[in-house]
């Protein structure tokens, strides 16, 4: 071998060995971050002003100093906090874009979506993915609980209860930029169902910018029995499979179907590439095939659907030249 060759070879092999313990350790974000909301951290550093110091956080929190300092350690390596002196010249703790989505009640907060994904339910099935692969009939959420996601729910309510904080979470932080992104999506309507609207959220953010739609919130009878009471929203539960009440729009947000006008919140919307899928979007992909049965995430190319085609802007389909593959995405998501 070439001094050159052998060179590149040992440099890839120091690159591999630093590498491998991303593999090695990377469920460790997810899970430290996960103990900084059930410590409320963000939440301490906001009502103090920033900044905080050790010792004023861990009596805030209740804790002692050494634990504390090397949580704190590991989530400023992260990017998710920041140190800075307070008044007096001493160092403390700052928040930051990333930290204020930590906060349980914060504008745009994740913190939900972060407790439900790593919650034991949603974590168990993890470990099944290779039987899943093997056994491509059973998701790996039913091999870990015997039953579907939705199933459990319902005779688990203070996990449906977080699957919809969760999925409210992401409603309030996606349906914002539709709104001020194709607000002309809205003309003409006068009612407009929310399919698998979950706990109304949704609706409430659209009702708010357009105060003359009537939204139907539509879902399974144990979700919209614990659903928020909205005015102007009307709760009915039922299964979409059977029929979903009439209005002039259906909107479909992490969930597909098919009415006169169809506005598709989905997988659809992120996508830079025709045939490729984002880096969150591959991870959602993983998701969906250990979460349900047959969920996966598509690119615009297995969609069907052709971009800058007339009457299809970024965040509607109104000419529906691709209905027969939204039917069939439908019931390849959930049947
Ligand atoms: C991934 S969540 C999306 C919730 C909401 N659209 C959002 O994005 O925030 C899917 C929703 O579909 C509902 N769902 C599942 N199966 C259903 C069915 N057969 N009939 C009505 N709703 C259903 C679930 O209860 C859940 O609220």
């Amino acid at each position: 071998m070439e001094k050159t060759q052998r060179e590149e070879k040992w440099n890839e092999e120091k690159q591999v060995e630093v590498d491998i313990w991303k593999y090695i350790f990377g469920f460790i974000e997810t899970i430290v971050v996960r103990c900084a909301i059930e410590l409320g951290i963000a939440e301490a550093i906001e009502s103090h002003g920033n900044p905080i110091t050790l010792s004023e956080l861990s009596s805030t929190l209740g804790c002692a100093p050494s634990p504390l300092y090397r949580i704190m350690r590991f989530l400023m390596h992260q990017g998710i906090f920041k140190g800075k002196l307070n008044s007096q010249g001493s160092p403390g703790y700052a928040q930051t874009p990333l930290s204020h989505r930590l906060m349980k009640h914060g504008e745009h907060s994740m913190a939900a979506l972060i407790l439900l994904e790593s919650s034991p339910m949603l974590l168990t099935p993890w470990l099944s993915l290779s039987a899943c692969v093997l056994d491509n009939d059973t998701s790996s959420f039913e091999v870990a609980h015997g039953e579907d996601i939705w199933s459990y729910s319902t005779t688990n309510p203070a996990h449906g209860q977080l699957i919809n904080e969760a999925m409210a979470c992401d409603a309030k932080v996606l349906v914002l930029p539709m709104i001020h992104g194709c607000p002309e999506v809205f003309d003409g309507l006068s009612s407009l169902v929310d399919v698998g609207g979950g706990n109304g959220t949704t609706l409430k953010v659209l009702i708010k910018a357009f105060p003359w739609l009537q939204g139907i919130n539509f879902d399974q009878p144990h979700v919209v029995s614990v659903a928020t009471v909205i005015n102007g929203v009307e709760n009915v539960g039922g299964d979409m499979f059977e029929s979903v009440p009439k209005a002039d729009a259906a909107l479909l947000k992490a969930v597909l179907e098919n009415k006169g006008k169809v506005i598709i919140v989905d997988a659809v919307i992120e996508e830079a590439e025709i045939d490729k899928l984002t880096d969150v979007r591959l991870a959602l992909d993983m998701a969906m095939m250990t979460h349900t049965s047959k969920g996966k995430e598509r690119t615009l190319k297995e969609w069907g659907f052709v971009l800058g085609e007339a009457g299809f802007s970024r965040y509607t389909l109104k000419t529906i030249h691709a209905v027969q593959s939204v039917i069939e995405a439908f019931h390849n998501l959930y049947i």
